[in-house]
């Protein structure tokens, strides 16, 4: 491997509307504007910045023109991934680069030295649903991926919707439909990811499914609010966002996470003005 570690950032759920729209009241393009501004000065060295689905609210061509507009000034590469809220035809129409497998959707597989990563396209666009899919030809480039991708490094799995059941009730009814097919294409390939990354929740959960570890990153713009067993409607919040820092070394997968609107103190641990909560200005 090569001797650099990879680093990625992990941002999801920027539900971007037409330009000035506001939302919970809070607008979309400044909450990722300010991710940018923080990412653009703390990590220059950044193999890519990912958005991992539900890029835009309504799906709407200005909502993406929006987008487009804002992610111009991030400095490193940027990956955009499908959510339920997306549609792929208006998505085009801004970003005509965008990652294409050959059969329209939008997914690829990247093989990089330190690992390699996987976006799987989970939108369920022709059901008009919000639930995830992995129709058949999803499932031929997972499987054909799980097989190309070198077995000497990790491989990391992206993907808008959860594939297991986490528990949170009103969430859970819109996890990958067919997620025992996805679980039926690691047996048949002898190989499962390493890593499994997810948006769609708006919140941070960390768990195993089927022995893969997943890792839920809270939304950019709004946050689902902890309430495990409600069925029928989905809790808000207004908790900070944050995004998430993976780092891939030789021995280590890290994920670190940063609430990037925080504005309290920064202060040593053991500085006693601050132990006795006087912090610098
Ligand atoms: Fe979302």
């Amino acid at each position: 491997m090569d001797g650099k570690a990879l680093e990625f950032v992990i941002l999801t759920d920027t539900h971007f509307l037409p330009r000035g729209g506001t939302m919970y009241g809070m607008d979309p393009r400044a909450r990722l504007d300010a991710a940018i501004e923080v990412i653009n000065r703390d990590h220059p060295d950044l193999e890519f910045v990912v958005i991992l689905g539900d890029l835009a609210d309504n799906g709407e061509r200005a909502a993406y023109e929006n987008l487009a507009d804002s992610v111009s000034k991030l400095a490193a590469p940027l990956v955009l991934m499908m959510g339920n809220h997306d549609r792929r035809g208006a998505f085009r129409e801004s970003f005509p680069k965008a990652d294409d497998d050959g059969t329209g959707f939008i997914q690829a597989l990247r093989v990089l030295p330190q690992a390699s990563i996987l976006t799987l396209d989970t939108l369920d666009e022709d059901g008009n649903t919000h639930v995830g899919i992995l129709c058949p030809k999803r499932l031929e480039f997972l499987e054909r991926s799980l097989h190309e991708a070198p077995k000497d490094r990790p491989l990391l799995l992206l993907q808008h919707h959860h594939s297991g059941k986490v528990g949170l009730r009103s969430m859970d009814h819109y996890n990958v439909r067919n997620a025992e097919e996805q679980w039926a294409v690691f047996q048949r390939a002898g190989r499962k990811p390493d890593y499994m990354f997810h948006g769609h929740i708006h919140r941070p959960i960390f768990g195993l499914w089927h022995g893969i570890p997943y890792h839920i990153q809270r939304g950019v713009n709004h946050q689902v609010g902890f309430d495990l067993d409600t069925d029928d409607k989905i809790p808000g919040s207004l908790e900070g966002p944050d995004y998430a820092l993976v780092r891939v070394s030789t021995d280590t997968i890290a994920v670190h996470h940063r609430q990037f609107l925080y504005e309290g103190p920064s202060y040593w641990l053991h500085d006693a003005d601050a132990v006795s909560g006087r912090f610098p200005a």
